[in-house]
């Protein structure tokens, strides 16, 4: 009865937890960090090399990036304001006071520019113009104002290392060979062909992202340009000093504006392999190993920080496509002065073969990932985590157990939680705080994304693989799975838009089941669970500072680690993070030495308040303690 009693205020409790929450509480937190690191950067210290180690926690300088949680929209399929069936930035703007109660307080818009749509915004034909399906700069503008009015910041998409072949730049470029955008791009001739000389062979054996060569042979001026993405995506030649100085004057535009700072599209892809010679077929195997280890990556990167970055209180976080993460130093070491993060990309592909396929995984791999992480990146560098955004399938689908509801249910709020308390800054995709799952593609034809549609024609018209194990792979990978509309209620469409016609993107047909609107109403729901997660995340400097340590590196389906934070003059900060991967019930005894002390987060509704040594983990159980 007690227990009913109890649980009953609980459930109330967390239902005003997400309409009030404790916004003042939140608001205080920010303002005493990012006063922190304001008062950081007034004493001029803007690095740890002369780095008083007074002001530093635990060995790490504080920064307002490092204690984000960011949150990604896709803004095509966020929420459509104006009923044209895409989602827009007065769509965001209806929502801001739903990220604000989720605890979220960057937010990372991927592309709004000006662009032809060729891959959804990734190839931008106009830096500084709003895409007009997503609406104008007086949108862009109090979109912004709405975000900072509640504390949040705002980072955009940088994509530079191409534009779209509808970009002014390469517009005239193309024009002819002594226009002076001509250098703006790779221009080269073709290798001569004895068995069509009209049709001459692209220059090297570069192969394309999205299929096929590199290399688009264009008639007027009678060679071929450099595209490492689709046709409609040259690349830019940032060897060209004027190409550094326009790129730098754009970025400058969105700063001065007041955006906080980029995620950077494949930016260490910038620097080319000089002479582009043909790849060895050991090269072949993975192309961006090399292409994202140019001779002038570092050097550009720098200038870039120099001329752009360091006049202003920045987040950068870099798409490490290529990159090690032995070698990841090189750019987010802060004594080195390039980007403060990058997304390396071990853990969420860690079940992908090759292209779409499936690739056998085990907790103990997954867990070396995030241990070698904590030992390889030092005190002056800085992580992330997350586990899906708009390239990968939905968290859940990825990397939970959606055979059930309920599963559904628990192994996202596991995920989160896994989120919440690893090492580095969180990020979280747009609808996994709902548990959104992958679309039931059965179709070629339902698929929209450029990736797809390529590979359809390279593999299945090409005869590499029947109809059905395409559609399969795809469906279980595929970019789209991440795209279908944000789904916010249960009304046509998921609310998502009230257009007439169908939107850009089917709805996943399992809205009324899954929707914020829902999930809003039930205290025991992924996003409120995803909120208190979050929350837990900001009230402790030992989620963000504190060691990382996995004291149990083998055990094939229990993850446990704690998070400890010792700062002189404060209580300690000890954290214990258990998780069952899997829906199998377990009874896991504590290493020697350890004992879990009180509950601070559960994902299961009736978690006794108090550890022990042995504690009995149902399926997908998820629990922090303090110890
Ligand atoms: C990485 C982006 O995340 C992806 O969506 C895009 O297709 C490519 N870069 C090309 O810009």
């Amino acid at each position: 009865m007690i227990w009913r009693v109890k649980r009953t205020i609980v459930l109330l409790a967390r239902v005003f937890l997400f309409a009030a929450i404790s916004i003042d509480q939140t608001l205080a937190q920010q303002n005493i960090r990012a006063s922190k690191t304001e008062q950081t950067e007034k004493s001029g210290q803007t690095g740890q090399a002369g780095q008083d180690s007074a002001s530093l926690v635990n060995g790490y300088e504080p920064m307002w990036w490092k204690e984000a949680v960011v949150y990604q929209v896709y803004p095509r399929s966020f929420q459509d304001s104006n009923g044209d069936g895409i989602g827009d930035l007065n769509g965001i703007t209806q929502h801001l006071d739903y990220l604000k109660k989720l605890g979220v307080n960057v937010i990372w818009l991927s592309p709004h520019y000006d662009s032809p749509n060729a891959d959804n915004g990734y190839d931008i034909r106009d830096y500084r113009k709003v895409m007009k399906e997503f609406g104008t700069m007086a949108d862009f503008d109090r979109m912004l104002a709405g975000i900072k009015a509640r504390h949040m910041r705002l980072i955009v998409d940088l994509v530079v290392n191409h534009t779209s072949d509808e970009h002014h730049w390469f517009v005239e470029s193309r024009s002819s060979k002594d226009n002076p955008y001509r250098d703006y791009y790779f221009w080269r001739d073709g290798k001569p062909n004895p068995a069509d000389p009209a049709h001459p062979l692209p220059p090297n054996n570069y192969p394309s992202f999205f299929s096929g060569s590199a290399w688009q042979w264009d008639e007027s001026t009678k060679q071929f340009y450099l595209h490492y993405f689709a046709v409609k995506q040259p690349d830019l030649n940032w060897d060209n000093p004027k190409v550094r100085e326009d790129v730098f004057a754009l970025m400058k535009f969105w700063l001065d504006k007041g955006v906080d700072g980029f995620r950077m599209d494949v930016i260490p892809l910038i620097s080319k392999q000089p002479g582009l010679p043909d790849l060895t077929p050991e090269q072949l195997k993975a192309p961006p190993r090399l292409w994202a280890n140019g001779p002038h990556r570092d050097e550009y990167l720098q200038e870039m920080n120099r001329e752009v970055l360091s006049k202003y209180d920045v987040m950068t976080v870099g798409e490490a496509i290529g990159i090690t993460l032995e070698e990841e130093p090189k750019i987010i070491n802060s004594q080195r002065h390039e980007l403060n993060m990058v997304f390396n990309f071990d853990a969420v592909r860690i079940n992908r073969g090759e292209f779409y396929s499936e690739k056998k995984w085990t907790l103990p791999q997954l867990k070396a990932i995030y241990d070698r992480h904590a030992s390889v990146l030092g005190k002056t560098d800085w992580d992330t985590v997350f586990l899906s955004n708009h390239d990968n399938p939905r968290l859940v689908s990825n990397f939970g157990d959606t055979s059930t509801a309920e599963f559904r249910v628990r192994s996202a709020k596991l995920i989160e939680t896994m989120l919440m308390t690893l090492r580095g800054t969180p990020f979280i995709y747009q609808g996994d705080e709902l548990g959104m799952t992958n679309f039931p593609f059965k179709r070629v034809d339902q698929f929209n994304d450029i990736e797809v549609k390529n590979a359809y024609e390279e593999k299945v018209l090409g005869g590499k693989m029947t109809e059905a194990e395409f559609i399969a792979e795809s469906q279980r990978f595929g970019r789209d799975n991440s795209r279908t509309p944000m789904q916010w209620s249960d009304a046509p469409n998921a609310g998502f838009t009230a257009a007439a016609a169908a939107p850009w993107l089917a709805v996943n047909p399992n809205y009324p089941e899954i929707n914020a609107a829902k999930e809003q109403t039930d205290p025991d729901s992924i996003l409120h669970y995803t909120q208190e997660a979050i929350a837990l995340h900001h009230a402790h400097l030992a989620f963000v500072y504190g060691d990382y340590k996995d004291i149990d590196p083998e055990n094939p389906q229990v993850y446990a680690y704690t998070r400890t934070l010792n700062e002189a003059g404060k209580p300690d900060q000890r954290f214990l993070v258990v998780l069952n991967f899997g829906e199998k019930p377990v009874e896991y005894a504590l290493p020697e030495g350890l004992k879990a002390g009180k509950l601070a987060l559960a994902n299961i509704p009736g978690t006794p308040e108090a550890g022990g040594m042995t504690l009995r983990l149902g399926a997908w159980d998820a629990r922090v303690y303090s110890f």
